[in-house]
């Protein structure tokens, strides 16, 4: 068996992985030059938000889809719109990023944190039947790191008991569950169109829904709550101004365009990785369901203690000595524990509000022991980077590194 490359061996890979250059080419200067020689940025007065919400909703197969600022943006008009009331409770994935618990909290409502299913980083439908209470009104799950959450029976829970669920699709973009996009298959789907993400536009975000009710009032809530096109001016609901900019769609429209190939390159090369690691000991990776892809924002592998000798983090800095892009954890805790003001109920300066608040259904209090699958995926959680410019060889090196470090024959 080679050295490793932490004791002194040879690297598998002693070249970088291909760094994430070249996303914006000839077509995303057409569509900004266009932008620009409207001699508006405004998105009431141009074409190109307009537009990327037309292109969106068409590649979706939704009916709306509504452009803003982020996806924490997206999350807060997807609640604004479901009209919560303060004390209201909305469950929560505890791998997420803050713009998950954001605008929950901006609602004065609660985040309930529900936990994951064993080994894995995305919401588990019995975790979130038993956090379940009269003051539901939504469950947020996250789609993290573009592979799906198991829809159907969290689904049939919000189902049965009139609550709505809004699919966190930050990380996912084009990624399928049962042959169907993610992001369609709740009430409202979100997703972050920020730099890191599969459609990179700087910042920016995207609800899509087929409700009627919730995408006009989302639309309104994204515009200060105007209702435009009237004579009088008028306000029905409490908005924020959460418009996108004109350049912003320029952009996301040349990138909608090539997402298609770009989403395929990571499903190929995290397909391979995934075939490439079957039955070694001690690793694990999430595999998909019947009709789905996984369009994989990071490549997830729970390495269980002792695997080739190592801890995850060990096993994670031995990856990295290999030249393999990887690191351990992600966030390291839930995020309901790792964001401070939630944590530490301190919202609203010293009022304790939404959880110490008269409004409040009930008391909520976070400790450790509320997700403990959630805290044991993230603690033997290795992440490797992923992005549309690596090859089968990014894939080959991420093989033999993953099996050199397992200590697999
Ligand atoms: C799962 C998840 N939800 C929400 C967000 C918030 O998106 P944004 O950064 O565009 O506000 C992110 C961004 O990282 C995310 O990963």
């Amino acid at each position: 068996m080679a050295e490793l490359a932490i004791r002194g061996g040879e690297p598998v890979r002693s070249t970088p992985f291909p760094p994430r250059d070249g996303l914006y080419g000839d077509d995303d200067l057409e569509e900004l030059r266009q932008a620009l020689e409207q001699g508006t940025l405004f998105r009431v007065e141009g074409q190109k938000v307009r537009q990327l919400e037309a292109e969106f909703a068409d590649r979706y197969g939704a009916k709306h889809a509504i452009a803003c600022t982020s996806g924490t943006a997206a999350l807060h008009l997807a609640l604004m719109a479901l009209r919560t009331e303060p004390g209201d409770e909305v469950i929560v994935a505890p791998v997420t990023d803050a713009g998950g618990l954001i605008p929950v909290v901006t609602q004065n409502a609660l985040p309930v944190p529900a936990d994951t299913a064993p080994r894995s980083l995305n919401l588990h439908a019995d975790s979130v039947a038993e956090r379940i209470s009269e003051r539901t009104r939504a469950i947020i799950p996250v789609h993290v790191a573009g592979v799906p959450v198991d829809m159907a029976p969290i689904l049939e829970l919000a189902e049965e008991r009139g609550i709505a669920v809004i699919e966190d699709c930050a990380q996912a973009h084009q990624a399928l569950h049962r042959s169907r996009y993610v992001g369609t298959h709740g009430q409202v789907g979100c997703f972050s169109l920020q730099q890191s993400k599969q459609l990179a536009t700087g910042e920016g975000g995207m609800c899509v829904t087929d409700d009627d009710e919730l995408a006009a009032r989302m639309r309104i809530c994204m515009d200060k709550g105007w209702i435009r096109g009237r004579t009088e001016r008028a306000y029905p609901m409490v908005g924020q101004n959460y418009r996108m900019n004109e350049l912003t769609a320029a952009v996301g429209l040349a990138q909608l365009r090539k997402l298609d190939d770009r989403v395929a390159v990571r499903s190929h090369v995290g397909g391979l990785v995934r075939q490439g690691i079957e039955g070694i000991r001690g690793l694990h990776t999430p595999e998909p369901r019947p009709g789905d892809r996984f369009t994989y924002w990071f490549f997830p592998v729970y390495v269980e203690d002792g695997t080739g000798g190592h801890s995850p983090e060990e096993f994670a800095a031995a990856l990295a000595a290999e030249g393999i892009p990887a690191s351990h954890g992600y966030i390291g805790q839930p995020m309901h524990l790792l964001f401070g003001p939630v944590r530490g109920h301190r919202a609203y300066g010293t009022s304790g509000c939404p959880w110490d608040c008269p409004l409040a259904g009930r008391a909520i209090r976070y400790s450790r022991d509320d997700c403990p699958s959630a805290e044991d995926a993230l603690a033997h959680l290795v992440m490797i980077a992923m992005n549309e410019f690596y090859t089968d060889r990014e894939a080959e090196d991420m093989v033999t590194a993953l099996r050199k470090v397992a200590g697999a024959r």
